[in-house]
């Protein structure tokens, strides 16, 4: 089936998906430009890049501050301020990049930065089409996202001391696309403030987009940064930012710094639980990998086993736990095919037909079940591993504490690939609890059901506690966590 293009059109006439134009409320607003003239309260000029109808700049009007702006679009709303109705990118490229059209200054001379650039927009299209000099301002960090670009962008023009305060979307705090853009912003800015919006800010304009909030200092010096997890709805952000309910965290207490880790920013997560990350990962230990696409389900797979497709294949265990049946059988003749066929490709061959337990690839719940040997899978992830470690693994894999370091912590958007799950902390866990663990996920799946094993989860749930020493606080974080997960199942 086709997928058919949305729009989404404002009272204004104008589609907000073509053009990426989301309004901020009035008291975002008001709490990004204040915050970031408490930082900066001597502040004499602004720029903002996509500035819309001004939502952002009220404030600094009012204070009498310069405000300088761009957008693509003229909505005929200009205050006091200097705009140009222009490409923010191209004008970037061609006045501040490293390797300029048309070089002429170094950095800006503005004091603050504000910006709630473009997403939702269609940034396929717009990349398409300017692919070729996007690809050379943008090599350091990737040209994967307007916002990201627009975040790279700023950073890179604003002079030593400038504050930049940004509403984007929050999947660059933890996706691994977007690992050298933070590490470019964590080389060159102190982090002032991350605060993550609740998922209905701009749900009334019809975008269902994961935002935070991030004020930056190029060249600050690094010192607490305030920090507010989710709220869970609009009313709830409201309160916070009215009470200022911060919390004061180092740098290093949100970010993932270790070998294993590309400085995901971790938002929200307790501290007995970030610690966790110190532990040795899954991948250290076992193989984790993906297997076979075919390029073709529907022409070479069969969903029953027959004499000629009789290779049982494992690709996405999705919701389920602890048992799954094979998704579907294999040619016997595969290898083969893949000598023939282009898009058919097998990977890691070796590890084929060898036990262990696979993971789920989509879905909102994280799950995993166990792959039994001489079967193949799929490009979700797989652990391969023997029948000591299979079974505490698969226990350890449906546990509450896994889904909230998979879901809540290491990622916040739908694919897992085995990349990350061979990032998932290992806990050091006693040779009697990996074997009560075992016991618990092996008569789940001798049950041979794929879900209704919330006592065995639970229970394996206690002992991880245990073995942790987990809070009572963190234990009820990862229940409110886990329920809320299922309910979007
Ligand atoms: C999310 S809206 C923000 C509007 C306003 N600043 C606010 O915060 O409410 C993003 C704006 O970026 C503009 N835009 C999209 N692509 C742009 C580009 N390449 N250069 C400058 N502005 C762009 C859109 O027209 C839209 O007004």
């Amino acid at each position: 089936m086709g997928r058919h293009r949305k729009v989404v059109i404002a009272s204004d006439g104008i589609d907000r998906r073509e053009k990426g134009y989301y309004s901020t409320p009035e008291f975002v607003a008001h709490f990004l430009s204040s915050k970031c003239l408490e930082i900066a309260p001597n502040a004499r000029r602004v720029l903002d890049p996509c500035a819309g109808k001004e939502e952002l700049l009220p404030l600094f009007i009012k204070k009498g501050i310069s405000t300088d702006t761009f957008d693509i679009i003229d909505h005929g709303i200009h205050g006091a301020t200097r705009f140009e109705q222009a490409d923010f990118l191209k004008f970037y490229a061609s006045t501040f990049a490293e390797m300029p059209l048309f070089a002429s200054a170094r950095h800006s001379d503005h004091d603050i930065i504000i910006a709630n650039p473009p997403y939702n927009c269609h940034e396929v299209d717009y990349i398409r089409r300017n692919k070729l000099w996007l690809g050379s301002v943008f090599a350091e960090v990737g040209v994967h996202n307007m916002y990201s670009m627009f975040m790279y962008a700023l950073i890179r023009m604003a002079k030593p001391g400038c504050v930049i305060g940004l509403i984007v979307s929050d999947s660059f705090l933890s996706h691994t696309a977007h690992a050298p853009l933070r590490e470019y912003l964590i080389k060159n800015c102190s982090v002032e403030l991350i605060a993550l919006c609740p998922t209905d800010l701009f749900k009334s304009q019809k975008a269902d987009v994961r935002t935070c909030i991030v004020v930056l200092r190029k060249e600050g010096t690094q010192g607490a940064v305030e920090v507010l997890n989710r709220p869970k709805s609009e009313a709830d952000f409201r309160n916070a930012i009215a009470r200022q309910s911060f919390e004061r965290l180092s740098l290093s207490e949100i970010l993932l710094q270790s070998k294993d880790d590309a400085n995901e920013f971790i938002i929200g997560c307790p501290s007995d639980i970030r610690l966790l990350f110190s532990c040795d990962r899954i991948g250290t230990k076992f193989k984790c990998v993906t297997g076979i696409s075919t390029g073709n389900d529907k022409r070479f797979l069969s969903k029953v086993p027959t004499s000629d497709h009789s290779v049982p294949f494992y690709k996405n265990p999705a919701g389920r736990r602890f048992f799954c049946p094979p998704d579907a059988f294999l040619p016997n003749n595969f290898l083969e095919i893949e000598k023939k066929e282009r898009t058919f490709m097998v990977r890691n061959k070796s590890l084929l037909m060898q036990s262990g337990v696979s993971c789920s690839s989509m879905g909102v719940a994280f799950g995993a079940c166990r792959l039994p040997e001489n079967a193949t899978f799929g490009v979700n992830a797989n652990i391969i591993c023997d029948d000591n470690d299979a079974w505490w693994l698969l226990g350890y894999l449906n546990s509450y504490l896994v889904g909230y370091l998979v879901r809540g912590v290491m990622l916040r958007t739908n694919m897992i690939t085995s990349g990350y799950v061979s990032r998932i902390p290992l806990i050091s866990i006693s040779p009697s609890a990996k074997e009560e663990i075992g016991e618990i996920a092996k008569i789940a799946y001798k049950s041979k059901m794929s879900h209704g094993h919330e006592e065995a989860i639970e229970d394996i749930n206690s002992i991880i506690y245990d073995e942790e020493e987990i809070s009572l606080d963190s234990q009820l974080m990862l229940e409110v966590f886990s329920r809320e997960m299922l309910k979007r199942v």
